[in-house]
């Protein structure tokens, strides 16, 4: 076991993120329960499990889309259980969906610009046209960092799904996060929308940690540093990318039916 993984099982160092007894129910469905983990800061975590495991519930529940119906979170030692969504999205938290939010009608760069304005407008309303130019030169490093600077001026709506997926996390980079939640960014890509996925996530600050939800086991072994098998709603199986890889369980789920 690796000494950051031994630190974050001790519960010492900075945590991103702590969950404890995390549950959700919907009516008499439990979706999640018993959730509890440690994510230190700067730590890129790969969630794996079958579709209905609770994945995207656990993500709802840390951003506040779904209020947990039990258990207490943490966001760099702050309790957020009871904040609503824009006070931690205020804290540096970010998500991208499973299914597409972005705006059809606007072009590239223009989405970006006003992803960053959002977020900064509020701190800095006295100083507007100063606040446009941080904004402007904050969209186009994030169009660099996910590889669309080819497209600024393409409009949403004729970009390819790959594309729009990079456009998604572009997104989810504004206005300086501390961590990212990404549900399935890699659906739907072809192989070499995949490498350029892992270059993109594999590039970004070092600062910035995530949990990545993702059914391709190459994609998460490669972009992530620990990885929480889900099942059922509870976690089952945690481990490193090396650990989970040579594990006969996983193996069999995910490497069975594969050539070579
Ligand atoms: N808003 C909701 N109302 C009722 N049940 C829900 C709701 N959201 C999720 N569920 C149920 O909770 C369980 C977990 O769903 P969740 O979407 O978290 O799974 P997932 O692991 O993200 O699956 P997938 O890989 O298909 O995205 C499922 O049984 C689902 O039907
Ligand atoms: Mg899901």
């Amino acid at each position: 076991m690796s000494e950051s993984v031994a630190a974050r099982l001790q519960g010492t160092g900075a945590n991103a993120l702590e969950l404890d007894g995390v549950a959700r129910h919907f009516g008499a469905l439990v979706a999640l329960t018993g959730i509890s983990m440690r994510i230190a800061a700067g730590e890129r975590r790969a969630v794996l499990g079958s579709n209905g495991a609770g994945k995207t519930t656990l993500f709802n529940a840390i951003t506040g889309d779904f209020m947990p119906t039990a258990g207490r979170i943490k966001f760099f030692g702050e309790d957020i259980t009871d904040l609503p969504p824009h006070e931690r999205i205020r804290r540096g938290l970010r998500r991208t969906y499973q299914i597409s939010q972005l705006f059809k009608g606007l072009s590239v760069l223009d989405s970006i610009f006003l992803a960053c304005r959002g977020v900064s407008r509020r701190r800095f309303s006295l100083l507007r046209p100063a606040v446009t130019d941080v904004s402007m030169a904050q969209a186009e490093s994030i169009l660099n960092a996910v590889h669309l600077e080819g497209d600024r001026d393409t409009l949403v709506a004729t970009l390819s799904h790959g594309q729009q997926r990079q456009l998604e996390i572009a997104l989810a980079l504004a206005g300086a996060p501390r961590f990212i939640l990404f549900d399935e960014p890699a659906a739907g890509l072809s192989p070499t929308e995949r490498r350029d996925l892992v270059a993109i996530l594999n590039a970004l600050p070092k600062h910035i940690g995530y949990i990545i939800i993702e059914h391709d086991l190459d994609v998460a072994l490669r972009v992530s540093d620990y990885v929480s098998m889900m099942h059922n709603g509870r976690l089952f199986k945690e481990g490193t990318p090396r650990e989970i890889e040579a594990d006969p369980q996983v193996q069999e789920i995910y490497l069975g039916g594969r050539h070579g």
